[in-house]
């Protein structure tokens, strides 16, 4: 009697709770899937219809606002859309302030054309809005890899929308899908992880923080899958300069290319991504941006991607020295809009030429043209009742405490544990002191790494609201706690522990490809200084990808890997002294060395905790 009675709630409870399983389930597929770009094809074709073929091709060009002599341009050559490069700031300095006026100076001047259709203004916000003065910068997605968190990685990028919002801009060049495959790519720290499998489970998250479930949301962002495909595959010594990698030639099968390269623009469309830059690289020779088979058949026809190409910086001059023809083969290859930062009156013309001379057929204008209006009706820039202007009400959370705890939490997440002996960390709070040292342990700058405020990074107090290793130890620690600091490492005698701070400084695409990812001298020397004085001794290292490290982890006590962590500083010292434990795991092999990279130190997933 009693076990039946049993039995008969078991079955009741059972039936309820799959019943609340598809209720809740439907509830986020309705909510969850964002409408199909081509629903807004009515009235992308219905506006198309009424275009001419300038206004078609203004549409389909990407001018960097830097080299807009005269703003009139606007109206006289129909642009479509407008980008700020790595270190395209407003002229009046780099304020946020300043960004909402230029974005809207610039934007009111559609107000001047026939068909008043909005510019999109997108910007390389690519771990937080990392071009403006006192945004929250977030680690590097080399460090959100080592997260594993999908549901953080959608929140990281869901505030920098915000961030971005709070300049007018509704468009962000990320996220960046990449598989690196050879760390010495200066481009390392912008790819997840070097495995496909992390690439594709962070690559939809990312993309749904930038555009939430409606692209029509004021608060969200379009994002940009890029460097489709492969920028991660190519071999070192094919670089287009010099003799790295970056830019150069994947040489891969095709097999290769869809199951280690492709996984993340699946879950990218899947997610609804609405635009994706091809990659200035080649595959097997041939320049992706200039690739019909990649493009067309494999993104368009195959993905079903139902968004807009951009193509990326210059990337179209790479294809042809004939400047004409290369616009011909990339624009039929499936190029819908041209970064052309300088030359737009340029392309503009021979763009319009080669339609005129039959060498791109109207049916090519009219495919890219309905993509890019899709994503602007999409977007509610056509809303005749909404305003394009900047929203200035969203200044008040740009940089707020509550956007930092969300950069914090990344960090803590983020850091990658590789050694503890003798339980060195966490430390306590109460310790009588520490010395702290190395180069990095004060340097916003070397802590955030390229693509912030400036294009390449740069060393040093580059932003204001942060907080450096230093900071945040001397916040963390008790009122009794002496905290002494020298940059060598030295005069470490007599203290209770040391935690010294070195690694690589800023660099971005091209400049940080490394034929050696030897560690600096001084970085070396910081340690050993530290060491001498006997006591046990914690390195926090910040790189955009591992580092051969040689004697140095020998005469670590800890060892931290911090990747790039932006400018939340305290999120490591969360971590240092035990309010949470460690949980990051490696998102890349940590090598022995450059010349056997497949002898490993640490294998991917390694990572330890307390
Ligand atoms: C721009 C970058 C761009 C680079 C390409 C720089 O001047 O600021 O955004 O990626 O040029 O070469
Ligand atoms: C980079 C892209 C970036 C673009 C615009 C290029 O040089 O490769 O990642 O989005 O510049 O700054």
């Amino acid at each position: 009697m009693r076990t039946h009675r049993y039995f008969r709630w078991a079955a009741l409870l059972c039936a309820a709770s799959a019943l609340a399983f598809l209720v809740s389930r439907q509830i986020t597929l309705a909510a969850g899937q964002p409408k199909p770009l081509s629903s807004f094809d009515p009235q992308a074709k219905a506006l198309l219809a009424r275009m001419t073929l300038e206004e078609k091709i203004g549409q389909m060009t990407q001018p960097d606002q830097e080299f807009i002599k005269d703003r009139s341009d606007i109206e006289h050559d129909l642009l479509g859309s407008i980008l700020s490069g790595g270190s395209s700031d407003p002229k009046e300095g780099n304020s946020l302030k300043a960004w909402a006026d230029l974005y809207d100076r610039l934007q009111q001047h559609t107000t001047l054309t026939r068909l008043k259709i909005p510019i999109l203004y997108g910007v390389d916000a690519v771990h937080g809005h990392n071009n403006v003065l006192g945004a929250v910068i977030f680690p590097h997605n080399i460090g959100l890899g080592c997260t594993r968190n999908p549901a953080l990685v959608e929140k990281v990028e869901r505030v920098t929308a915000e961030e971005v919002r709070a300049t007018g801009i509704q468009w962000a060049f990320a996220p960046c899908v990449a598989v690196p495959q050879d760390i010495r790519w200066g481009r390392t720290y912008e790819g997840f992880s070097e495995d496909p499998e992390v690439v594709k489970a962070l690559a939809g998250p990312a993309v749904r923080g930038f555009q939430g479930t409606d692209l029509a949301n004021p608060l969200s962002v379009l994002a940009c899958a890029k460097h489709f495909i492969g920028d991660g595959g190519t071999a070192f010594g094919s670089a287009r300069k010099g003799t790295g990698l970056d830019q150069g030639d994947a040489r891969v099968d095709e097999a290769t290319l869809r199951r280690v390269h492709l996984q993340g623009y699946i879950e990218a469309v899947n997610a609804g991504v609405g635009s994706i830059m091809p990659s200035y690289s080649s595959w097997n020779g041939v320049k992706v941006s200039g690739n019909k088979h990649l493009l067309t058949e494999i993104l368009k026809q195959e993905l079903g991607f139902e968004g807009f190409l951009i193509s990326d910086y210059n990337a179209i001059d790479q294809i042809d020295p004939d400047y004409k023809k290369a616009i011909g083969i990339s624009i039929n290859a499936g190029m819908d809009m041209a970064m052309v930062p300088s030359k737009y009156k340029e392309y503009e013309a021979d763009l319009k030429q080669l339609v005129q001379e039959g060498v791109v057929p109207m049916s090519r204008i009219d495919d890219a043209v309905t993509r890019i209006l899709r994503v602007k009706f999409a977007m509610g820039l056509m809303d005749r009742g909404r305003s394009q202007l900047t929203d200035r009400s969203l200044s008040k959370s740009f940089g707020s405490p509550e956007h930092r705890q969300v950069a914090r939490e990344a960090v803590r997440e983020s850091l990658v544990l590789l050694k503890n002996s003798n339980q060195t960390l966490p430390l306590k709070k109460t310790i009588a002191r520490i010395h702290v040292g190395g180069k990095s342990a004060d340097d916003l700058g070397n802590q955030c790494g390229g693509w912030t405020i400036d294009w390449q990074g740069k060393s040093g107090d580059i932003t204001p609201g942060g907080t450096t290793v230093l900071a945040a130890i001397r916040k963390a620690v008790s009122g009794k706690t002496a905290i002494t600091f020298s940059r060598d490492g030295t005069g470490a005698a007599g203290a209770a522990a040391g935690v010294v701070v070195i690694g690589e400084t800023p660099y971005a695409e091209g400049n940080g490809d490394r034929a050696d990812l030897k560690l600096a001298p001084e970085d070396i020397a910081a340690v050993a200084n530290m060491k001498a004085a006997g006591i046990p001794v914690v390195v926090i290292l910040f790189s955009g990808r591992p580092m051969i490290l040689d004697g140095v982890l020998d005469q670590a006590d800890a060892f931290v890997a911090a990747w790039l962590p932006g400018t939340e500083g305290e999120g490591i010292t969360d971590v240092l002294f035990g309010d949470v434990k460690p949980k990051g795991k490696l998102s890349y092999t940590w090598p022995r060395s450059v010349a056997h990279k497949d002898d490993a130190l640490f294998p991917l997933g390694y990572g330890l905790t307390y």
